[in-house]
C-alpha cells in the first residue's frame, strides 16, 4: 500500500543509531503523555483523535456550507496563524497553479485577516467592488485584531454592496462556541457558524471547519483528506511508529548540536505547506530558551538564493527533504536540432525526472558539506497523501515537544507583541502599558 515513509537517508554521519535510539525512552514516555493525556498542555489534545472522532454528519454539512457560496466569484477566508495556514497550504498543494483557487464551477478563494497590509486590504477591496462575494472568518479567540480589522472592513463593503440579507447569508463564523466578540456578533446577525472546540490549538485545527471549509469551497474532498489523516492516525498511534522515528531524529540531531532544520521541497506547490509546518513546530517548540529554529526553502528556486548557505554556512542546520513520488501530468523536454543551449542530452525526458536529479544531487551535495538528510516521501499530492502528511507531522510535533521536555501546546510568547501594539495604540484597558511604553520611547 502506498504511504508516506521516513528515511534517515544520511544523518548517521552527524549523529550514530545509538544517539537516535538513545532517545527511545524519552519517546515512549511521550507517546503516554500523549495518548494518556498526563504531559503538559494535556487540555490541548482534541487534534490526537480528531480524524477518527470527526462525524461523517460534520462533513456533509461543511459541504453543504461550501455550496452556498456557489453563486458569488469569490469567497474571502479571514484568518491568522493556525486559522489561515493549514486552509493555505492544502489549497496551494492541490490548486493549478494558474487558476488560483479556482474549481471548475465555484468561487475562488482568497485570503485575508493575515496581515495588517493597507495596500493589501485596498487592493483586495479592488478586486471585490461589484463582484459577488462571501466571507469565511475565523477566529477561535473571536478577538484577534488583524482579521477583526479585515472582517469589519469587508463586512461593511459586503453588506453595502449586496445588502444586509445576502450579506448574512453569505458570512460564516468559525469561532468559540460561547465566547468572544466573533460569537456574539454572529448570533445577533445570524450567521452559519461552526465550532472550534476549546480542546483543539489553533496550529493543530486544519483538520476542524477552521481548514475544512475553505479547502470544500476551494473544491477538494475533504473526506479524502480526514481518511488519509485517519490513516495515519492509526498508523502512528502503536510503538515504533515513524512519527516517533521523526521526532526521535531531529531531537538527537538537534542534542548534536544541529539547531536550525530547514524543510525542503522540490515542488512550488509545497511552499505554503513548509509556512504551516514552520507555525507548527516553531509555536510548539519554541520556548523556555530552547527549540530547533523551523525554516522552509523551495527548491531549487532557493538553491539560488541560499543554497551557498544552505552548502557552505554555519554548521548547525539539518534539512527534512518531503520528496513527492509522481507528478500529475506528465511534460517531456523537446529535441531542437540546433541545439543551441545544449539541452540534447535531456531531451525526450520528463522535467520530474530532471527535477528528481536535482533533488538527489542536492541532497548529496548538502550531506557531503555536512548537512545531515531526513527524507520524507509523500506518493502524490493528494487529499489522501496531505492528510496524512498532515497528521504525521502533528502527531510527530506532539511527541517531539514532550522529548525536549516543553509544553507543546501553549504559546506565551505571541503575547508580548500584541500587548506592545495595544499599548501604543492606546487600547481602553491598557492605560498603564500605554504610559510605560511611552516612556521607554522618549
Ligand atoms: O496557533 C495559534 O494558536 C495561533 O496561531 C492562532 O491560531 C492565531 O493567533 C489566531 O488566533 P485566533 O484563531 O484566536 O484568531
Amino acid at each position: 500500500m502506498k504511504t508516506i515513509e521516513v528515511i534517515n537517508r544520511n544523518v548517521l554521519g552527524t549523529v550514530s543509531e545509538a544517539d537516535i535510539n538513545g532517545l527511545q525512552a524519552r519517546a515512549n514516555e511521550a507517546m503516554e503523555k500523549l495518548h494518556k493525556g498526563t504531559g503538559a498542555g494535556n487540555d490541548f489534545l482534541g487534534w490526537l483523535h480528531l480524524p477518527s472522532e470527526t462525524a461523517e454528519a460534520l462533513l456533509d454539512d461543511i459541504n453543504a456550507t461550501a455550496k452556498c457560496f456557489d453563486d458569488c466569484e469569490y469567497v474571502v477566508a479571514i484568518g491568522i496563524g493556525g486559522s489561515y495556514l493549514g486552509a493555505k497550504a492544502v489549497i496551494e498543494a492541490l490548486s493549478d497553479s494558474f487558476a488560483a483557487y479556482k474549481p471548475a464551477d465555484g468561487p475562488r478563494v482568497l485570503f485575508a485577516g493575515q496581515n495588517i497590509g493597507e495596500d493589501y486590504l485596498h487592493e483586495l477591496k479592488g478586486l471585490l467592488r461589484g463582484k459577488k462575494f462571501g466571507i469565511i472568518v475565523i477566529s477561535k479567540s473571536g478577538t484577534t485584531t488583524e482579521p477583526a480589522i479585515a472582517f469589519r472592513m469587508l463586512r461593511e463593503m459586503l453588506e453595502a454592496q449586496e445588502g444586509k440579507d445576502f450579506a448574512a447569508k453569505h458570512i460564516v463564523a468559525i469561532t468559540d462556541a460561547h465566547k468572544g466578540a466573533l460569537r456574539k456578533l454572529a448570533t445577533e446577525e445570524g450567521y452559519k457558524t461552526f465550532v472550534i472546540e476549546d480542546n483543539v490549538g489553533g496550529r493543530f485545527s486544519v483538520l476542524t471547519p477552521v481548514g475544512l471549509l475553505p479547502i470544500a469551497v476551494a473544491g477538494f474532498d475533504i473526506k479524502a483528506l480526514i481518511a488519509g489523516a485517519k490513516s495515519m492516525e492509526e498508523a502512528t498511534a502503536g510503538a515504533g511508529n515513524i512519527a516517533e522515528k521523526y521526532a526521535m531524529t531531529r531531537n538527537a540531531l538537534y542534542n548534536a548540536g544541529k539547531k536550525i532544520e530547514i524543510l525542503v521541497n522540490f515542488n512550488p506547490k509545497l511552499h505554503y505547506f513548509g509556512e504551516w509546518w514552520k507555525q507548527l513546530y516553531g509555536e510548539s517548540e519554541g520556548k523556555d530558551g530552547k527549540g530547533i529554529f523551523p525554516a522552509a526553502v523551495d527548491d531549487t528556486t532557493d538553491l539560488h538564493s541560499m543554497g551557498q548557505w544552505i552548502q557552505e554556512g554555519e554548521r548547525t542546520i539539518f534539512e527534512t527533504v518531503i520528496s513527492v513520488g509522481d507528478a500529475k501530468y506528465t511534460e517531456v523536454i523537446p529535441s531542437d536540432e540546433a541545439n543551441l543551449d545544449g539541452l540534447n542530452y535531456i531531451a525526450g525526458r520528463r522535467v520530474d525526472e530532471v527535477n528528481k536529479m536535482a533533488e538527489l544531487g542536492t541532497c548529496l551535495a548538502h550531506v557531503d558539506g555536512g548537512v545531515p538528510n531526513i527524507l520524507v516521501t509523500i506518493p502524490e499530492l493528494s487529499e489522501k497523501y496531505l492528510g496524512e502528511l498532515i497528521y504525521f507531522f502533528e502527531k510527530a510535533c506532539g511527541i517531539s515537544g514532550y522529548i525536549l521536555d516543553v509544553n507543546p501546546f501553549n504559546q506565551p510568547g505571541v503575547e508580548a507583541y500584541k500587548k506592545n501594539m495595544f499599548a501604543l495604540l492606546n487600547k481602553p484597558g491598557y492605560e498603564a502599558e500605554s504610559a510605560a511604553i511611552q516612556a521607554k520611547l522618549k
